[in-house]
């Protein structure tokens, strides 16, 4: 997964962030993100599809495998999806995905280029009922067409789009079809993986604390390592007083769905005269981790 993901965050990403961002609680999420280039290479494949559920990856697909392959812990899960079938699904996605990407590329005269085609779609639901839904495209990073499920229709975004929304409004079941998929399929399958997946995604993973320290450097770093979910207060306490962060690192997924985020420290002569503290808040911990810097 290491390699898919840092493929997908390395293209332009103007329809958000390749790791969907946290839900709130009692919520939950299934969305798609498909990934087509127009000049694929032996490492970034024609199309690349991941599905998510909350923030987890549930599952791979991509134009070399032509298979939609699960990730643990769904994997594991006897019956949660027959993985033949999402496999032809996704297959046939692909052959719609890359037709528009097609057209959009001869709209603008210009088959020999390098162009990106994404879209991303989901829904959720809060309480188990429908709390919204989501489907979009964007061309070169630039928003391109979206679906919106009031008028019903595709409402185009970029002048080529117009081709596009006369193309999947050719018939009007087209559009039903998209409502319906929206409101009522998406909630059933996301209903139904939740039988599955639900304590896995509701889980507490308490963050492990270190601190480290660069030889020569005058920084101290604090890590809060493999903890679930996502949101974490992670500061460094001097004097009894929170120090404002002066760097802050990004929350990465380290690969079996757990996070890691650190806050760096430069530790001054005036500082060292007083104890400096790492404290970690998380929703998985009765009290918060407190360490202390080993130097003191
Ligand atoms: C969630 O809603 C669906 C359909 O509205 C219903 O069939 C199901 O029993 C509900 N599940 C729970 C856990 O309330
Ligand atoms: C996740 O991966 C990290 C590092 O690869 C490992 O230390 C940690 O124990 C793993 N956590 C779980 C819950 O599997």
């Amino acid at each position: 997964m290491g390699t898919m993901v840092s493929v997908l965050l390395s293209l332009l990403l103007l329809l958000g962030p390749a790791v969907p961002q946290q839900t709130q609680a009692g919520s939950y999420r299934l969305s798609f993100l498909y990934t087509g280039v127009s000049r694929p290479t032996d490492s970034l494949p024609s199309f690349q599809a991941t599905a998510h559920l909350n923030d987890q990856v549930f599952f791979h697909y991509d134009s070399k495998s032509r298979k939609a392959i699960p990730l643990d812990p769904w994997s594991q899960m006897e019956g949660i999806e027959d993985w033949e079938k999402e496999s032809e699904l996704q297959q046939a996605r692909e052959s719609i995905f890359m037709e528009t990407l097609q057209d959009i590329m001869d709209y603008y005269k210009d088959r020999e280029g390098s162009h990106t085609f994404q879209g991303r779609f989901g829904c959720e639901l809060l309480n188990n009922k429908s709390s919204g839904a989501f489907w979009k495209y964007a061309y070169d990073g630039q928003n391109f067409i979206e679906f919106n499920r009031e008028i019903p229709g595709w409402v185009p975004q970029d002048p080529a789009a117009l081709n596009t929304k006369r193309k999947w409004e050719a018939e009007e079941v087209y559009v039903q079809r998209a409502k319906a998929y929206l409101e009522e399929e998406c909630p059933a399958m996301l209903r139904r993986y939740l039988q599955y997946g639900k304590a896995f995604l509701d889980r507490q993973d308490p963050p492990s604390m270190s601190i480290t320290r660069t030889p020569g450097e005058d920084t101290i770093k604090c890590w809060a390592s493999d903890f679930y979910p996502q949101d974490i207060d992670l500061h460094w306490i001097q004097g009894g007083n929170t120090v404002e962060a002066e760097v802050r690192g990004d929350l990465l997924p380290s690969g079996n769905g757990t996070y890691l985020s650190w806050v760096s420290l430069t530790v001054s002569p005036w500082r060292t005269r007083n104890t400096v503290f790492c404290r970690i808040v998380h929703s998985s911990l009765d009290q918060p981790l407190t360490g202390l810097d080993k130097r003191q």
